[in-house]
């Protein structure tokens, strides 16, 4: 067989050549038109929010366990901020001019707590409830000059992604950025560190109020799709910026340093208070200062005026996770189970037995899986396939898979 010889290169194609060659490439692909259908499915509409914070906490109670005072204040601040959305698009459908005059200080929110306990899990229940595009990052991915694979304005633009490509919708989503105690600067620490400011500086703007083009520089086919859009309409439409102004930010982390800097002031200022605080329970007495001393630039903590701390769970409550949260690995596991004609349920003990051992995980509801997991794994891959259709989980069964497996399979 003789050596396929190497193609000689094309000449590179300008511009024009090359935007006509992909509009041919497309329409050849998808037909006469180059869209993409899209499957439409039923949402609520955020634009005609007409809900009430206790609306919203109830949702939340079906899935989050405790957490009350988060889920009041998170339910309060979309609302403000959602009723904000809606009059604004009522104002501009009338008087655009007077709607871009329209003040409003947005209440981004800042969510402390340990690991696994509904942070993450609170807001993305919300913004399902309200029917906006929620995008989730960690600030640690985040370095001054973007971070990898992209940057900061990129969340944003994952939020059109999200809404379908509908910009309007994004330019009133929610992006929730986790860690957010990674970026704190300790000044004392070094001289040098100025990342975490540098990236304290750029989210900060992006907070506020920015525009962001829809099609980042890196993107080709972004940039090629912005290109066919022009060829198309023959304009730059503003379906290309995102500005932020409306979109509401939600961070968090979990602080694990801060409560020691917070109780040598508490213990000066000699409350009544019991002389042992929990961490959590310091927490909520944290101050602008306090985060200041941490490491944020007044500028940066200043931007999220809504602060609210979230309680580490204990047994009871991951076994509270376990028997009455709509969304727990209960469940899941019962799914998992019924794929192979095995009914499975829990009993009482065995949650509790559960629930204890999560909690031993420190890793809040997380430890839930991890239990779970442990203790069902070998169930998983013995019983499908054997005839069997019920598996009773029991204390015992918990305490000791490997007999209770054994005697199973007799
Ligand atoms: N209070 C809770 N009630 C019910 N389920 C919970 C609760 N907290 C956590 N979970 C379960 O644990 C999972 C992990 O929680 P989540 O992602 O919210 O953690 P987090 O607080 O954001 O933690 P991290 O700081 O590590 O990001 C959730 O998907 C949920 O299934
Ligand atoms: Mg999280």
């Amino acid at each position: 067989m003789s050596e396929p010889t190497a193609p000689t290169p094309e000449p590179m194609p300008s511009p024009e050549q090359f935007q006509a060659r992909i509009t041919e490439l497309m329409s050849s692909h998808f037909g006469g038109s180059a869209e993409f259908a899209e499957e439409i499915v039923e949402k609520p509409d955020p634009l005609i929010f007409d809900k009430l914070p206790r609306d919203i906490k109830a949702h939340l109670d079906r899935y989050v366990i405790r957490q009350d005072e988060a889920k009041k204040v998170l339910s309060i601040a979309v609302c403000d901020h959602y009723n904000h959305v809606r009059h604004l698009r009522t104002l501009r459908a009338e008087d655009a001019e007077r709607a871009s005059r329209l003040e409003y200080v947005k209440q981004n929110v800042l969510l402390i707590g340990p690991t696994g306990v509904g942070k993450t899990y609170l807001v993305k229940h919300i913004a399902e409830l309200i029917g906006v595009p929620f995008v989730k990052a960690d600030a640690t991915k985040f370095s001054e000059t973007g971070y990898v694979g992209g940057d900061v304005e990129d969340l944003v633009r994952d939020l059109v992604h999200k809404a379908d490509g509908d910009v309007e919708l994004a330019s009133y989503g929610i992006i929730y950025i986790d860690e957010i105690d990674k970026i704190a600067a300790p000044s004392q620490l070094n001289g040098r560190d100025v990342s975490g400011r540098g990236v304290q500086t750029t989210l900060l703007k992006l907070m506020e109020d920015t525009d962001v083009s829809r099609r980042s520089q890196n993107d080709i086919q972004g940039q090629l799709q912005a290109a066919m859009e022009f060829q198309r309409t023959g304009r730059v439409g503003d379906s290309e910026i995102i500005n932020t102004r409306n979109i509401l930010f939600v961070v968090s982390g979990a602080f694990e340093k801060l409560p020691a800097a917070v109780e040598p002031r508490l213990r000066e200022a000699k409350t009544a208070k019991p002389a042992v605080w929990s961490p959590s329970e310091l927490l909520k007495h944290a101050t602008t200062k306090d985060f200041i001393t941490f490491g944020y630039e007044p500028e940066f903590i200043g931007r999220l005026p809504v602060r609210v701390v979230c309680e580490a769970l204990a047994a009871n409550d991951l076994f509270d996770i376990l028997k009455h949260s709509e969304g727990s690995i209960a469940r899941q596991y019962r799914r998992a189970f019924a794929a192979y004609g095995i009914e499975i349920d829990f009993t009482e003990d065995a949650l509790r037995e559960i629930a204890r051992l999560a909690a031993e995980e420190y890793t809040g509801a997380r430890g839930l899986l991890t239990v779970c997991e442990r203790v069902l794994r070998d169930f998983k891959y013995e019983m499908p396939g054997r005839g069997f259709e019920r598996l009773t989980v029991d204390g015992a069964l918990v305490k000791s898979p490997e007999s209770a497996l054994a005697k199973l399979l007799g």
